[in-house]
């Protein structure tokens, strides 16, 4: 099994002084910056667009890490290029917002980042069955996505558990992200279930303890 990443949603952090939240994550050892974007349409919430990626791109590219975009928005297609440019190297789209998922993923490609697809907690497994040989990442959410600070799903371990089978029956190499209500207390759950990348929002970005302190007691929970 890959060693466990940890990918901090910056829709956590606060915003006026993201650039030093993002470097306390990444001096933390973060291998993944999850960014968040919501349009108000797929999710009723609206968040950051490609202008703000593009200024957080110089913090998590001289530390070497990934940049993790997650669109939650509709018509991605139409917005794959904007968010490659301005410095994404994994483009998550949802299957609920892309009929035509199969031209959108080989857009992603086409501009050299890599392809990501997730689905929503009532989407079931079998929607990606036909696309997961061609992607590089797939993300359970373990919540509905829109908002940060929401509970865990429960059900949500028994479909990682299920997608791991599926993963490792086509011999796929790509990594198995968990994004919603995971803190030190049930990370251990979600990476026996076969997680390999874990997003966290409100538990590494909030005013109880450093950044610092929350990777440490996520790496001390996954150990
Ligand atoms: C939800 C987002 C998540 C969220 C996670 O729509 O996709 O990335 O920020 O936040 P927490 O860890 O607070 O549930
Ligand atoms: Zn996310």
């Amino acid at each position: 099994m890959k060693q466990v990443k940890l990918s901090p949603s910056i829709l956590a952090a606060d915003f006026a002084r993201l650039g030093e939240q993002i470097e306390e994550a990444l001096a933390a050892g973060a291998e993944y910056i999850h960014v968040d974007v919501m349009d108000g349409h797929f999710v009723p919430n609206i968040t950051i667009g490609p202008p703000v990626v593009a200024k957080i791109r110089p913090f998590i590219q001289s530390a070497g890490a990934v940049m993790d975009v997650h669109l939650m928005i509709e018509n991605p297609g139409d917005y794959v290029a904007a968010f490659a440019d301005a410095g994404a190297d994994i483009i998550t789209v949802h299957v609920e917002a892309a009929p035509h998922l199969h031209r959108v993923i080989q857009a992603i490609h086409e501009t050299g980042a890599k392809a990501g697809v997730t689905l929503n907690p009532a989407t079931p497994l079998v929607t990606l069955e036909e696309i997961l040989p061609d992607v590089e990442l797939v993300l359970i959410m373990s919540v509905n996505p829109g908002f940060g600070g929401q509970s865990y799903i429960p059900a949500s371990t028994d479909k990682i558990r299920r997608l791991r089978a599926m993963l490792d029956a086509i011999g796929s190499t790509a990594d198995l992200e968990v994004d919603g209500g995971i803190k030190p207390d049930n990370v251990a759950e979600v990476v026996a279930a076969g997680a390999d990348v874990i997003v966290a929002g409100s538990a590494i970005f909030n005013r109880k303890q450093s950044v610092a302190a929350n990777i440490a007691a996520f790496r001390a929970a996954i150990a």
